[in-house]
């Protein structure tokens, strides 16, 4: 049975100058939670945004909020997201010496544990980590910038993980897509298994509202 599909905006490529405006548009459009790009400069070369405008998002909305923490020592910063409401937190592979550790972190929250995988990040991580995470994000472009090309090698590493985690009586486990997603490459991403899918570009360049009911649509079709 095909699990349910949820949408996430990613924030990256909202107006920061009109963030509320953009939730409530989101809202509106009816998408499932709100995926947070959190980057430091380091782990990536990018520097977004930080716990504080998570805690300045959390009152103005009842959307789940999805960190995806693009960040070295995130076990250093696990708690202040948490306090800041995140509902999701992400962890990159190589991010962490400790991967079970900072899992086991962010599960003591009660809240929903990702680890995620570069594009050539071997699956094999994910293979070890998935009886720890609620959900896995498999990145289909190199994290630290909106608006990049889906690179498609992502297909069959997300149809193997899938199976993987059926096969393993984990099929519970949510696989998440960040990157390059749009309209038209949406469908064959969920074929292959994924059930959260992000899109920064995608929904936010043009008219939201009407690019995420063309996306739902084209995920039912
Ligand atoms: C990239 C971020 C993504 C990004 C997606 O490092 O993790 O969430 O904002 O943007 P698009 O959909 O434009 O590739
Ligand atoms: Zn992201």
């Amino acid at each position: 049975m095909r699990k349910e599909v949820l949408i996430a905006p990613s924030m990256l490529s909202a107006d920061f100058a009109n963030l509320e405006r953009d939730v409530r548009t989101c809202e509106l459009a009816g998408v499932d939670l709100l995926h947070i790009d959190v980057m430091d400069g380091h782990f990536v070369p990018n520097i977004t945004i930080g716990p504080l405008v998570v805690n300045a998002l959390r009152p103005i909305t009842k959307l789940p909020l999805d960190c995806h923490l693009m960040i070295s020592n995130p076990d250093q910063y696990i708690e202040s997201f948490v306090k800041a409401g995140a509902d999701y937190i992400s962890v990159h592979v190589e991010a962490t010496n400790h991967l079970h550790r900072t899992l086991a972190l962010i599960k003591s929250f009660n809240i929903k544990a990702g680890c995620v995988l570069n594009p050539i990040t071997p699956l094999n991580y994910a293979f070890d980590a998935a009886e720890y995470c609620d959900f896995i994000l498999l990145m289909s472009v190199n994290p630290g910038f909106g608006g990049q090309s889906f690179i498609s090698s992502f297909l069959k590493k997300c149809e193997q993980l899938r199976n993987f985690l059926d096969i393993n009586g984990m099929s519970h486990i949510d696989i998440e897509v960040d990157g390059g997603v749009k309209q038209d490459n949406v469908k064959q991403i969920v074929n292959a298994g994924a059930n959260m899918i992000v899109s920064g570009s995608g929904l936010f360049n043009g008219d939201l509202v009407s690019n995420v009911i063309n996306m739902r649509n084209e995920i039912n079709s």
